[in-house]
């Protein structure tokens, strides 16, 4: 039974302010924060209320703490719904799309705690056994990054030949750390600067950067016995035109139409032999995003972010038209546990590999990694370095270690 809801502004790593959230039961306590994205997508829900955390401190406390009081943590589903009621829009711009993502957690770690469960427990069952592979963050582009920058918004890898989560997470170290020395090589100039997600910024073109992260990932693979493939998150939103129509690309000056942006990435995908792809176009552009996993979906990894923002009905009619084989699961997308639940199910049911990502702007809450166990996603994008991202990372050491009959979970396109 929850008897006190307690809701405090704090930090988030772009030096912004977020909520976090305690909820206390008779015999539990759960806590949780919300993150926040810098390339949204536009038809996510609303991080706050228009008067930003302040309103949120000052009036929505009350009015959350007053309703839950009383209820029990365990009836997660019944407390979202009563969230969602108290908010009474569609976007949750009345509490904030935030504010319910940390109720929403904070209550669901509570009920954990009561029993004593660790969260993927409470949440996964005796079948949350598998431990998903990390995508590593290793430069950052286009929104996460300063004008000279790469447009391409993150550069990642995969070590998809990792037999466990600590060989995983330190051979995406090893890729971050050789990154930098390719990337001084090509600019002595390079100052080590890093941007939102902890990767390189480096001050060199898409294809400089697509050269040297691929060098990356073959040396390291050689040298660690760890096979570490390339990744893009292209965040095509952020350099779509919508006057022009056209994809424009500032560090090669060139533009490019739906159709030449598909080609262009079949070929990034086919040089470089990409093993994911998120956010090749922009997040109307369902066209594109069908035409290219037509093209290339049956041996590289497609996902939306932007264009299915966790949001289920979205999902299906990406589903519909063939649009993608994989969804990003951001929580404050859609706000509510129960909802991002029920996008994972109909991802699953549908052969949609759910990969469960981190915001740009983060907290050092760790609860994504208990929720890429507890819905069995192959996938967490969590970034590789930064106190936020390997809050993550270094949490599912710990769960890997608790769990003495884990494995790493199955990869699609691996054998
Ligand atoms: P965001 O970006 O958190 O800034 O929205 C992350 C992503 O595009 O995956
Ligand atoms: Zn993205």
């Amino acid at each position: 039974i929850i008897e006190d809801v307690r809701v405090r502004k704090i930090l988030d790593s772009r030096g912004n302010s977020t909520v976090e959230v305690d909820v206390v039961t008779w015999n539990g306590f759960g806590r949780a924060a919300a993150p926040s994205g810098a390339s949204t997508g536009s038809r996510e829900v609303v991080a706050f209320p228009s008067g930003g955390v302040d309103e949120i401190i000052t009036e929505v406390e009350d009015i959350i703490s007053s309703e839950l009081i009383g209820m029990d943590a365990e009836d997660l589903q019944d407390i979202d719904l009563v969230l969602k009621e108290i908010d009474g829009t569609e976007n949750l711009s009345s509490l904030g799309g935030n504010t319910v993502v940390a109720v929403s957690m904070a209550v669901a770690k509570a009920a954990a705690s009561s029993y004593n469960m660790p969260l993927y427990r409470f949440l996964g069952g005796n079948l949350a056994t598998c431990i998903p592979y990390p995508l590593g963050n290793m430069i950052n582009g286009g929104a996460h990054a300063g004008k000279n920058a790469p447009d391409i918004q993150e550069f990642l890898v995969v070590p998809t030949g990792a037999e466990d989560i600590s060989e995983a997470v330190f051979a995406n170290a090893a890729v971050h750390k050789k990154i930098r020395e390719l990337i001084q090589k090509k600019d002595p100039s390079f100052t080590g600067g890093k941007g939102d997600e902890g990767g390189w910024v480096p001050n060199i073109s898409n294809h400089d950067a697509l050269e040297i992260q691929v060098t990356a990932c073959e040396e390291v693979t050689d040298e660690l016995g760890v096979r570490v493939r390339p990744s893009l998150d292209l965040a095509a939103s952020e350099f779509w035109d919508s006057e022009q129509e056209k994809y424009v690309y500032k560090q090669e000056n060139v533009s490019k139409d739906t159709g030449e942006q598909v080609d262009f990435v079949r070929e990034i995908i086919e040089t470089y032999d990409m093993y994911y792809v998120e956010d090749p176009f922009h997040e109307g552009d369902f066209e594109g995003f069908a035409e290219l996993t037509a093209q290339v979906g049956d041996s590289c990894i497609i996902c939306g972010d932007d264009i299915f923002v966790t949001n289920r009905e979205i999902l299906a009619e990406g589903i519909a038209m063939g649009a993608a084989n994989a969804i990003i699961i951001k929580p404050n997308q859609i706000g509510t546990l129960t909802d991002t639940y029920l996008t994972v199910k109909l991802a699953r049911e549908n052969q949609y590999t759910p990969v469960v990502s981190h915001r740009s702007g983060e907290t050092t809450d760790e609860t994504i990694a208990h929720l890429a166990v507890a819905f069995g996603a192959p996938l967490i994008k969590t970034g590789a370095i930064g106190g936020e991202r390997i809050a993550k990372l270094n949490e599912l050491i710990r769960i890997q270690e608790e769990i003495p009959y884990s494995r790493m979970a199955e990869l699609p396109f691996t054998e």
